[in-house]
């Protein structure tokens, strides 16, 4: 054989055995693979190229031209294997992350107002609708403000009524009523009258149970103004009643003791459940307690800076929960603040 023939033949088997190889391959990594070895620095095409140089000299054009050749066909046959695994990994991409879109969605969970904040904002909306303003106070008081303040002294048997939790500060305690912020309100707007509702979260150490709570919220209400009288009580609670239990609802007040009110009472709504004949919501009285209030004690009148002389105003406060209790009939007062989800989405 001489040096020509064989020579090309060997460029030949090189194609060949290149092209061979090149249609097994299926994927992009032993694609880069046989990149290096048939077309790479060191590969068989690639020494022809550089030994060209000995190739004696009147063979040397034939052999560069179909050494050239044999490299292009290459090149080309990679390129469109390229295409073709491309196409296909494409294609399985596609096959695979398909999405039906004719499924039916997913519904997003939706939150919702807590029980105790929707009686809330219906409270604020109907004492808004009477002329009250809402005012913040805070949840962290003072022995003095929670307590003193409101003619409550330390020695005094009314304290029992209160079971506290105190902090590591000495005098600093968990409010355990919004009548503290009775003081705050009065001594920031003294001398001018006052017409306000004081909502917030209270705290009491106490045995939790089916009926009492270590946290409730309550909302206070407080007017203060010259000629301010019983009758304003009586009438403004009365009209809240109505509006909140309907038109018919009945009211009584009876009698009752708070230290930092004279004279205090309790105001009961006639049962809306059993329209006063007496049931097990209202434990057969056809009545339900509904809140407690009073003329404010003169003494809290001076400690909020206004002259009890000239001033007098009168106080209430209820509980969000219990009204919520009622009117949804929820015989646990737990599940307020359990965050079970099955309870809370019925509201
Ligand atoms: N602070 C009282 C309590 O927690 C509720 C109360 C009663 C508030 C009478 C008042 C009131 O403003 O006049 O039991």
């Amino acid at each position: 054989m001489t040096d020509e023939t064989n020579i090309l033949a060997q460029l030949e088997q090189i194609q060949q055995d290149a092209l061979m190889r090149l249609e097994t391959i299926q994927d992009e990594s032993d694609l880069q693979a046989w990149r290096t070895a048939h077309l790479g620095r060191s590969s068989a095409i690639m020494q022809v190229f550089s030994g060209l140089p000995e190739v004696p000299k009147e063979l040397r054009p034939q052999v560069g031209q179909r050494a050239n050749q044999v490299k292009q066909a290459l090149e080309t046959a990679l390129a469109e294997r390229n295409a073709v695994i491309h196409q296909s990994s494409l294609e399985r991409s596609l096959r695979n992350e398909r999405m039906d879109v004719t499924l039916p969605g997913r519904e997003p969970i939706q939150g919702r107002l807590h029980p105790a904040t929707q009686t809330l904002r219906d409270l604020y909306a109907i004492f808004a609708e009477m002329g009250f303003q809402v005012y913040r106070t805070r949840d962290v008081e003072t022995d003095e403000y929670n307590f003193e303040l409101l003619n409550i002294p330390a020695y005094h048997p009314a304290r029992d009524m209160w079971d506290t939790f105190y902090t590591s500060t000495p005098g600093v305690i968990l409010r355990t009523h919004t009548s503290p912020g009775q003081i705050r309100v009065m001594r920031e707007y003294c001398p001018d009258p006052i017409r306000v509702v004081l909502p917030g979260m209270c705290y009491r150490y106490e045995q939790i149970s089916a009926r009492s709570e270590i946290q409730f919220n309550q909302l206070e209400l407080m007017v203060v103004g010259r000629n301010i009288t019983f009758g304003d009580l009586k009438g403004t609670l009365n009209d809240f009643a109505r509006r909140m239990f309907g038109e018919n609802a009945r009211t009584r007040l009876r009698p009752s003791y708070f230290p930092f009110t004279e004279p205090s009472a309790e105001m009961d709504v006639e049962c809306f459940i059993c329209g006063g004949k007496g049931c097990t919501i209202c434990k057969g009285s056809g009545w339900l307690e509904i809140m407690g209030c009073g003329m404010v004690h003169p003494t809290v009148l001076q400690n909020g800076g206004y002259d009890p002389h000239e001033y007098s105003g009168f106080a209430a406060g209820l509980g969000p929960e219990r009204i919520a209790l009622l009117r949804h009939r929820i015989e646990d007062i737990r599940y307020f603040w359990q965050n079970d989800v099955r309870f809370l989405e019925q509201f």
